[in-house]
């Protein structure tokens, strides 16, 4: 694939593999930018950060942040696939002869697996959920629920039924014990057929594997959203949710969580500094339109989000089960809240069979475009056959899921990893658009970017490179890292949470002890302190107090587990990002280094 020879554009360069067609690739990008962000994320998002408000800041840093970066990388990927690399270390390392495009590069490379490692874990509840809709098991599990419950006490009904969902979500995923599902077995199948499929499908490539099914996956995923739309918007009343959802709660603005959120969903939306467009627009020629394709991608992502998804959760959520139901966080509101809402729906075990498909497709999508990343890279790095890539990739993806599948409780093995890669997903965007910006020079770059375009970005676009966008993607890396980093670090402290777990016990105790006191939540800590000390480990209690000691010592396990596992998955990622930074070393000093060297010879180069 990367042997320099005569191309059909005219000139030496590597040969290739290409898009089969501009709707392929649109389709292809749009697949991988729509996902479970835009039908579980999204929604749960809006609704907790301000509603119609959130779309402010939304808008806003889609155009600051995502149209930009996304042209940034696709510019930046067709150019390294003149260079013979389809992968982000040899992305990087053609535009920037230097070390740290190889950490950019291995980062590019980390953040997609690593996604994988969990997101894979989803898109098996997904059809876990799909086949237990088609099969009746929800059907049945409601009906058992409501058993003698009088229909006309609607609270009731619905309390019943949330309760039913909420314990059905908690045993497929094992959300109370680790290791749960390893041992139950049929959502472990789940996860075997999603690996199968996601497997076989990029084992046949990226015009044969991943356009051919995002060409038929796309249009049916997207005629699904619309037929469940319409069953929506065809609801009596539902224009009660509508507003809920999108009634603007303008205070929210002054809040920079809400603006946070509101960059976060546009990162994980659009797939934005994963590393995934610059692996797929590597496989464009080189006067294929990277401005329209991008944008018609971005597009798709966004009617799917905010039409599609931000029109069926909450309104529906809203309009059956009240306020409440309708603000869960995402999962709760994807796997609780979702299926409770089939059970009031007219036809609602066919729509949510049919929901749950959709969500399949729509991660499927997705995760094919973070497998082949890291299958580029061990074919263009070290020359391996797409089997031997397949296989490999496959065996390190099943090692790595292995922590998020077995540490579930709290789900708390899924939670760090997505931490700590939305983290990774930040610094990477930042430092492409600061090479594109400031190394490739955003003049030049975007001269880059007009090549082959259907129209020319805006005069301003260099601007908004070198200085708005990166300024923008700083203060967000700042803020973020200051609001959520600490409590993160704190997080994988066994003793400082083993500490709050028994404190927490014990103050709950003690409260109820000097109720008659009425203290303030200040006294009440100093109050704790005296009678357990700070760590919350004392020699002896009072005799009130004496028969907690096993709850409050129970809870002290359970949180320092909780945080050695939290600081586990910190190292264990470490490990793994530095191994792939000296994978991309060892591969641009030799096979990724001759290849842009030969395409060097041959004339290919950076542009004026
Ligand atoms: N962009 C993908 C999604 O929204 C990752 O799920």
């Amino acid at each position: 694939m990367t042997d320099v020879s005569q191309n059909a554009e005219g000139h030496d360069a590597p040969k290739r593999e290409h898009w089969g067609s501009k709707l392929g690739v649109i389709l292809a990008v749009a697949g991988s930018a729509v996902g479970l962000g835009n039908f579980l994320r999204f929604p749960g998002q809006a609704v907790n950060n301000g509603g119609g408000a959130f779309m402010v800041p939304y808008i806003i840093s889609f155009l600051i942040l995502g149209i930009p970066i996304c042209w940034c990388e696709w510019t930046m990927g067709r150019l390294g696939g003149r260079f013979g690399q389809n992968n982000g270390p040899g992305v990087m390392y053609s535009l920037w002869r230097r070390g740290p495009a190889k950490a950019i590069g291995a980062m590019t490379l980390f953040i997609p697996v690593v996604v994988y490692m969990y997101y894979v874990f989803i898109e098996a509840w997904c059809l876990y959920y799909a086949y237990h809709f088609f099969k009746g098991t929800f059907a049945a599990t409601f009906a058992s629920a409501v058993e003698g419950i009088d229909p006309a006490n609607q609270g009731e009904v619905v309390d019943a039924v949330v309760g039913a969902s909420g314990a059905f979500f908690g045993n497929a995923v094992s959300s109370e014990k680790n290791g749960g599902i390893l041992s139950s077995g049929s959502m472990l199948w789940m996860v075997l057929i999603c690996f199968v499929v996601n497997f076989a499908i990029i084992y046949r490539g990226v015009t044969r594997g991943i356009e051919t099914f995002c060409k038929i996956a796309m249009p049916l995923l997207i005629g699904c959203a619309v037929i469940i739309l319409i069953r929506a918007l065809t609801l009596d009343g539902i224009s009660k949710g509508l507003g809920f959802m999108w009634n603007p709660d303008w205070a929210a603005l002054k809040n920079p969580q809400v603006w946070l959120a509101a960059s976060g969903q546009i990162f994980f939306t659009l797939s934005v500094g994963f590393g995934l467009i610059l692996c797929y627009s590597s496989y464009l020629r080189e006067n294929d339109d990277v401005v329209l394709t991008s944008l018609s991608a971005s597009s798709t992502n966004e009617f799917c989000e905010v039409v599609l998804g931000g029109m069926i959760v909450v309104p529906t959520a809203f309009l059956f089960l009240g306020a409440s139901a309708a603000s869960q966080g995402t999962f709760g509101l994807g796997f609780v809240t979702m299926p409770s809402i089939m059970y009031f729906m007219p036809g609602g075990n066919f729509f949510g069979g049919m929901w749950f498909g959709l969500l399949f497709l729509a991660a499927v999508t997705s995760s094919l475009s973070m497998l082949q990343p890291a299958i580029a890279f061990l074919e263009d790095g070290f020359g391996l056959r797409r089997s031997g890539s397949v296989l490999m990739l496959g065996v390190i993806t099943a090692i790595g899921a292995l922590g998020p599948l077995y540490y579930t409780r709290k789900l708390i093995g899924l939670d760090h990893t997505d931490f700590w890669c939305n983290f990774m997903m930040i610094i990477a965007a930042t430092c492409q658009v600061l090479l594109f910006g400031w190394i490739i020079g955003a003049e030049r770059g975007c001269r880059e970017m007009n090549r082959g375009a259907d129209f020319n970005v805006p005069r301003f676009m260099p601007v908004m490179i070198r200085w708005i966008t990166p300024g923008f993607l700083i203060v967000i890396l700042g803020s973020w890292a200051y609001m959520n980093a600490p409590g993160y670090l704190r997080g994988m402290s066994p003793t400082i949470q083993g500490s709050q777990a028994a404190r927490s016990v014990y103050a709950g105790a003690i409260g109820d002890h000097f109720s008659d006191e009425g203290l303030s939540e200040e006294m009440l800590g100093v109050r704790v302190d005296e009678i357990v000390g700070a760590s919350a480990d004392p020699e002896s209690l009072p005799g009130w107090l004496e028969d907690r000691r096993v709850e409050a010592d129970a809870a002290r396990t359970v949180a320092e587990e909780d945080a050695s596992v939290a600081r586990s998955v910190f190292i264990l990622l470490a490990i793994f990002y530095l191994s792939l930074l000296v994978l991309s070393d060892i591969a641009c000093r030799n096979r990724i280094g001759k290849t842009i060297a030969k395409a060097e010879a041959a004339g290919v180069a950076l542009g004026d």
